[in-house]
């Protein structure tokens, strides 16, 4: 798929496992009331894994702001991923990213992979991988000479996921309550 286009169903199929059909496509305004569930889930899923990740009791304002704000900013990358047959028109899955500058290093764009979410049923059937290229492909189209995923360290699914795909930690973030 090549991103502002919509590319219909895309079989994800791999001769490594099983596959899900899934139409994945630039999210829109009218996606915003769907996707704020899903991006919640996400939050509080780290939330379990981190107590300094406790979910604001406004999230789901700030989540519906925040969506808003990215649909309507060209260095944001938000798709959506719809399920088909019993699915068909359910948004599944979506993944949120973004182009930021580095001041000081080469490549001067990276596209920083912000949030990725698939419901339960459709995850572990490569349709992660599948986001993760096409999120990848937009970021570049949009300048990005490398991209980045910020993920809570303590999530494992995400240190999986993106260490099987070949990310390496490059930089790190660490807390103390205060
Ligand atoms: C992260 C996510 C989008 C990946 O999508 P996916 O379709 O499940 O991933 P793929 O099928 O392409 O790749 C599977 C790999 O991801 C990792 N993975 C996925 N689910 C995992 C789990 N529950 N536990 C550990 N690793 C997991 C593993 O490396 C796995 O490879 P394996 O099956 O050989 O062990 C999806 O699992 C998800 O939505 N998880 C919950 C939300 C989340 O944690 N997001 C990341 C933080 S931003």
């Amino acid at each position: 798929m090549s991103v502002g286009n919509d590319s219909g169903p895309h079989p994800v199929s791999t001769a490594e496992g099983p596959s899900v059909p899934i139409h994945l496509r630039p999210a829109t305004e009218a996606d915003v009331p769907v996707l704020v569930p899903l991006l919640l889930r996400l939050k509080r899923l780290n939330e379990e894994f981190d107590p300094l990740l406790k979910v604001r009791e406004d999230a789901d304002e700030q989540a519906r702001n925040l969506l808003k704000a990215n649909l309507s900013d060209p260095k944001s990358v938000v798709l959506s991923a719809e399920g088909v047959g019993a699915d068909k028109d359910k948004v599944v899955g979506f993944v949120r990213a973004v182009v930021r500058e580095r001041p000081f290093y080469h490549p001067e764009f990276e596209g920083v992979i912000l949030d990725i979410y698939l419901l339960p049923l459709y995850r572990r059937r490569r349709v992660g991988e599948y986001l993760l290229h096409e999120v990848s492909a937009a970021l570049k189209a949009k300048g990005a000479g490398v991209v980045t995923a910020e993920f809570p360290a303590q999530n494992e699914i995400a240190v999986r996921f993106y260490a099987k795909r070949g990310f390496r930690p490059i930089t790190a973030i660490h807390a103390r309550s205060l």
